[in-house]
């Protein structure tokens, strides 16, 4: 009964180790929860500039995701708050792929 248990457990664990990263790095769902109102649902524009077609490349908005950049308007200034490195890169190439 107990190794039964545990060996349910260890496949919990191993389904919730591949399945939360891959989750995590989600670029579109990090730019839906985190850009999409103030850029839009598509990248179009909104109180922020559109991010369709940037010139911007994806390292800078990574740069200015994570850092922040004292040159932009906020809340860019800042980085922005509850972002991993991670989630920058995903929602930095989201950004680049919107057409
Ligand atoms: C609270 C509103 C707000 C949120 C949230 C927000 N932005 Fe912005 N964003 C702006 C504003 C305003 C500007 C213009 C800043 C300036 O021109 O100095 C901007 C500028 C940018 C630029 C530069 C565009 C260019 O052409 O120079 C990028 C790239 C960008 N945002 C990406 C993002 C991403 C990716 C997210 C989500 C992780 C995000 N922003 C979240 C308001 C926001």
């Amino acid at each position: 009964m107990r190794t039964k248990l545990f060996a349910l457990f260890l496949v919990v664990m191993l389904v919730l180790s591949v399945a939360l990263p891959a989750f995590a790095v989600d670029g579109a769902a990090t730019f839906k929860a985190k850009c999409a109102a103030c850029h839009g649902p598509e990248g179009q524009g909104k109180i922020g500039p559109a991010l369709k077609g940037t010139s911007v490349t994806a390292d800078q908005i990574i740069d200015m995701l994570t850092k922040g950049n004292d040159a932009k308007k906020p809340p860019h200034k800042k980085p922005l708050s509850g972002l991993t490195p991670e989630d920058a890169k995903a929602v930095a190439d989201f950004v680049k792929s919107l057409k």
